[in-house]
């Protein structure tokens, strides 16, 4: 005999008439849960069909790359550093991790410095963007690129475009008397000490190390440490 056509237990009690198997008390159950249940107005919508990643609809973005403006148009998920790197085709800026945690990707967005790669294209509709490949040239290096030459501010060199436009922006925000999480007094106008440089810079990671040079590239650039 099948398992489910025992006698369920209420089937032998000897006040039950009708004998009872399991299979009976589980049809049975089965039938009162589906006429219990939502009826098909109540359910919720089967989801409609996914769209195409391929074919979505591309949208219009003017900004200025490094004093050149550019139209082009771009699907909405894109980011600034790859509209950067697979539209404009300026590879300065580097793709490390594409999670915003090692600042290989950095570039300064209208005096800002930002991770290029949380940073939607379409956002900077109108803005003005500043890659490594606009701050200085080969023959008349940007300050800073001239001093993380001279200090030796670099080794595989991956980092580097990131740490430059970071520097860069690092330098306006001490001038400008902008706080940062070392500061003593939020108050008073920061130090430009090599703390400051360290905390300020700690979003930018060199896999290679040069950290020390790095800061003294900064600070020869910023006028000497306080
Ligand atoms: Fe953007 Fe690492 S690639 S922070
Ligand atoms: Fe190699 Fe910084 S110089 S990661």
């Amino acid at each position: 005999m099948h398992p489910d056509d025992t006698p369920a237990p209420a089937a032998q009690s000897p006040d039950c008439a009708l004998a009872l198997t399991r299979r009976d008390v589980l049809v049975a159950s089965a039938a009162g849960v589906a006429a219990s249940g939502a009826s098909a107005a109540d359910r919720p919508a089967p989801p409609g069909p996914r769209p195409n990643p391929d074919t979505m609809p591309l949208n219009r973005l003017s900004l200025t790359v490094n004093g050149q403006p550019h139209t082009v148009e771009l699907d909405a998920r894109t980011t600034l550093l790859d509209l950067l790197r697979e539209h404009l085709h300026l590879t300065g800026s580097k793709k490390g991790c594409d999670h915003g945690q090692c600042g290989a990707c950095t570039v300064i967005a209208d005096g800002r410095r930002i991770n290029a790669c949380l940073s939607l294209a379409l956002l900077h509709e109108g803005g003005s963007v500043t890659t490594i490949e606009g701050l200085g040239t080969p023959q008349k290096l940007h300050p800073m690129q001239a001093a993380f030459v001279k200090h030796d501010g670099y080794q595989c060199g991956y980092c580097t475009p990131g740490q430059i436009c970071s520097a860069v922006a690092v330098v306006d925000e001490v001038r400008a008397g902008i706080p940062s999480h070392v500061s003593a007094d939020l108050n008073a106008r920061p130090l430009l000490s090599v703390a400051e440089l360290r905390e300020r810079m700690s979003g930018n990671i060199c896999r290679c190390g040069a950290y020390s040079n790095i800061v003294d590239a900064i600070t020869e650039v910023a006028g000497g440490t306080t």
